[in-house]
């Protein structure tokens, strides 16, 4: 996993609960809590640190990876040249995976990326499959968000896990 991934996680747990909580988490976690943006870092060592943050702060595992996908996003759109190109959630959403992943996969060739499959795309409706190696659909919700708030525009993100693969819904709210 990218070390953006986690150097601004550190950011996203300092801001929101301080850095007595980043402590405390490296210390429950037995890791050494150093990561650098361009290194690479086990997936492993992510889920060590949201787990034991979520056991500090009382707060669920997943709630906690859906807000920082918020967070992520807007950090990530700075680190892509060509974001301009898209006009809205929608317009961004549906084109993760045949445009943004794949220019983000050139430019970081060791990046672990999901798919997502398009089931059904209207003016008001995606539904989409989420294929990844990772349980990290929180984070996918978090980021079409953290899309939303960047373009000022409501989505209603339903995630459904029941279904093989995962889906998620997303719904334009007008207004
Ligand atoms: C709404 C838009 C987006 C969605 C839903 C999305 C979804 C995801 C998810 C769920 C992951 C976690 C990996 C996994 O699940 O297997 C991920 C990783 C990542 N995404 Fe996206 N993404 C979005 C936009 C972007 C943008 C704009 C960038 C631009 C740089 C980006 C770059 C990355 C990078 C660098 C990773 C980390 C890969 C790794 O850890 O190796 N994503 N994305």
């Amino acid at each position: 996993m990218k070390g953006v991934v986690f150097t601004e996680f550190m950011e996203f747990v300092e801001n929101k609960y301080g850095f007595d909580a980043v402590d405390a988490m490296i210390e429950a976690s037995g890791l050494s809590g150093v990561y650098t943006q361009a290194g690479n870092y086990p997936f492993e060592e992510m889920l060590a640190l949201v787990v034991a943050l979520s056991k500090e702060v009382n707060v669920e595992v997943m709630d906690l990876v859906e807000a920082y996908g918020v967070h992520l996003f807007s950090i990530l759109v700075t680190l892509y040249p060509h974001i301009d190109k898209f006009t809205s959630t929608f317009d961004i959403i549906a084109h993760v995976d045949n445009i943004i992943h794949p220019e983000v996969q050139k430019l970081y060739p060791d990046a672990d990326l999901p798919s997502f499959r398009t089931l059904e795309q209207s003016e008001n409706k995606i539904v989409l499959q989420y294929i990844s190696k990772k349980p990290l659909h929180a984070l996918a919700k978090g980021l079409m968000l953290g899309a939303a708030a960047y373009y000022k525009e409501n989505i209603t993100v339903t995630i459904d896990t029941n279904k093989n693969p995962t889906e998620i819904e997303i719904i334009k709210n007008n207004g």
